[in-house]
């Protein structure tokens, strides 16, 4: 009997590890939720494809938060590419990145430094290996102003967002 006992018991055990060990699986940490980018002084702003229209060269900009699928991307702590959430298109800051261009979306490639993005534990977006930063350009919270790239200062409120 206790021999049986022990028999179910164990069975028992490695059917609960089975599942423990099932369940982190299904929230795998290696496919990012999509998340809205909101500027750090109006939270009730997102970021977003101009029009939800997806080609090369269309405006990020802001807009008013509204759940609606250009204002999610997918990206992740630390380098990453910033995808447009459900397409092949990603945040790029052009060829020749400086202060004052205006950022868009393209499709997206792999190594390529116009895409190549890091967020900082200090809430701001930097193209990697350049010192630049996604920037609010000139503080204006105003629907359809397009973002741009300029140079990463800190303390720079228009460099500040949050990730949600
Ligand atoms: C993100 O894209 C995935 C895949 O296309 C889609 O299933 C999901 O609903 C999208 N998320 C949002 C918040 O739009
Ligand atoms: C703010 O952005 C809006 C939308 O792009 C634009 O029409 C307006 O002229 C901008 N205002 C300033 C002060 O830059």
């Amino acid at each position: 009997m206790i021999g049986q006992k022990t028999l179910v018991l164990s069975i028992l055990a490695t059917t609960l590890s089975a599942l423990a060990l099932n369940l982190p699986v299904a929230s795998s940490p290696l496919v990012p939720a999509a998340q809205v980018i909101k500027p750090g002084g109006d939270m009730s702003k997102c970021l977003e494809v101009a029009g939800a229209d997806y080609e090369n060269g269309v405006p990020v900009e802001l807009n008013d938060c509204n759940g609606a699928a250009n204002q999610y991307w997918l990206l992740k702590a630390g380098e990453t590419k910033i995808q447009a959430n459900g397409t092949n298109y990603c945040l790029d800051a052009g060829s020749s990145p400086q202060s004052g261009v205006g950022l868009k979306i393209w499709q997206c490639y792999d190594n390529l430094a116009a895409q190549d993005w890091y967020f900082t534990d200090d809430h701001r977006i930097a193209l990697n290996h350049q010192s630049q930063c996604v920037d609010l350009t000139n503080g204006n919270f105003t629907n359809g102003n397009q973002v741009q790239t300029w140079d990463c200062t800190t303390n720079n409120h228009n460099q500040y967002w949050n990730l949600q």
